[in-house]
């Protein structure tokens, strides 16, 4: 029998113990023994729970316990969850977490000492929430050289969007409605503003390319600023506005990521994810596209992701996977590439043209440029008299 403990009783947290219970026939018949939740650690009292008696709120019990072989983080930041991850694999136990925070930010730290240690990790459930797309991304694909990642890496600013355009609600009502559902950080302000999936951009460059990309150094731009005009006008030219993030390995080395909202043309599978749904492109150079695609956040998905590290960790007691990145990504500045871009204002097409070359009319004062800078981009959306510049993948 493996014992697991589970850090923090949240949504994910809440999760992982209902799929343990839910599926704790199939699981043990699967893996050939079984797992036992033993311990569920939070501050909070449940005196009405199913798992009053695994509660506890010392975590020195699950760190001197040598029958706990995994611990599952599901606190959160990168506060406590950094000191109860470290004494954990200091302690020689295996770490799964959900954590995008304390992976973006510490992970390369954690990952080292789960090497010193000779335990494992894991974290795919930190990334695209229940979708398989870590481990496809180190084990599957490493063969080849990634070139580009893109997609949808926040189901909350996805749900709002696809609420506002979809079903008429207002952004405050449509994130209410992301809150109820379990899909938001505790302060939304992460997703809203794109620092999610920033994080999550910085994850993937960091396995893609093996070089750590710091969120603090990663420009993030989110939705709060959006006007629905602009996601009507792409909608009726067959566009839709999705909040991206966007990572690549350029010519010279260097890495370039980023996240902004981008008009994506509805020819890209990437246009008709809707709700809490993420989808993400991985471009090898052998394998060419490849598209994930499944619920990015709620508690079930995520803790589909969590329980599938829990149970291959136990697979993997004693041959840690090899999994970790080096200090120092030589990040690209993203002003310098070349993208085409949606102006909006009080001009002609003509006029358009005049200022960025060639230029699609989207309807009457909004246009697509070609390809440029974004010094470029910028300079033309002034000249014209611009009020809205977004990207266009
Ligand atoms: N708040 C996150 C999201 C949860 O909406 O995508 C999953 O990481």
């Amino acid at each position: 029998m493996a014992n697991i403990a589970i850090m923090g009783f949240g949504t994910v947290g809440a999760g992982v113990a209902e799929v343990a219970r839910m599926n704790h026939d199939s699981i043990a018949a699967n893996l050939g023994e079984e797992v036992n939740v033993k311990y569920i650690l939070d501050v909070r009292d449940f005196p009405d729970s199913p798992y009053a008696a695994k509660m506890i709120k010392d975590f020195s019990i699950i760190e001197n316990d040598p029958e706990v072989d995994v611990v599952v983080e599901t606190i959160g930041g990168a506060r406590v969850a950094l000191d109860f991850t470290r004494r954990a694999l200091q302690a020689g136990k295996h770490v799964v977490t959900s954590n995008k925070e304390l992976v973006a930010t510490y992970g390369r730290e954690l990952l080292e000492i789960a090497k010193e240690k000779n335990v494992n990790y894991l974290f795919e459930a930190s990334v695209g929430g229940g979708i398989p797309l870590l481990r496809p991304l180190f084990q599957c694909l490493a063969a080849n050289q990634i070139e580009e990642i893109a997609g949808i890496l926040n189901g909350t600013t996805n749900y709002i969007l696809t609420r506002m355009v979809k079903g008429g609600v207002s952004f405050a009502e449509a994130l209410k409605e992301a809150q109820a559902k379990g899909y938001a950080e505790a302060d939304p302000t992460a997703d809203v503003e794109g620092i999610d999936a920033g994080r999550k951009i910085c994850i993937l460059s960091d396995l893609a390319w093996g070089k750590e990309v710091k969120p603090a150094e990663v420009s993030m731009e989110g939705i709060s600023a959006l006007d629905l005009k602009d996601v009507d006008i792409a909608a009726s030219a067959g566009y839709r506005v999705k909040l991206l993030g966007h990572a690549m390995r350029m010519e010279d080395g260097k890495v370039a990521a980023y996240v902004a909202p981008h008009l994506v043309s509805q020819d890209n599978p990437i246009a008709t994810v809707d709700d809490v749904f993420n989808a993400v492109m991985i471009r090898g150079n052998a394998v060419g596209d490849v598209m994930f695609y499944g619920r990015g956040a709620g508690d079930l998905p995520t803790a589909s992701a969590v329980m599938g590290d829990v149970l291959d960790v136990i697979e993997h007691r004693t041959k840690r996977r090899n999994i970790g990145w080096s200090e120092g990504a030589c990040l690209a500045d993203i002003k310098e590439l070349s993208m085409r871009w949606y102006l909006r204002g009080e001009f002609s097409a003509e006029a358009a043209r005049k200022e960025c070359g060639e230029a699609e009319e989207l309807a009457p004062g909004a246009v697509i440029t070609a390809p440029m800078k974004e010094a470029d981009a910028k300079a033309a959306a002034a000249a014209l008299g611009a009020c809205a510049v977004l990207r266009v993948l």
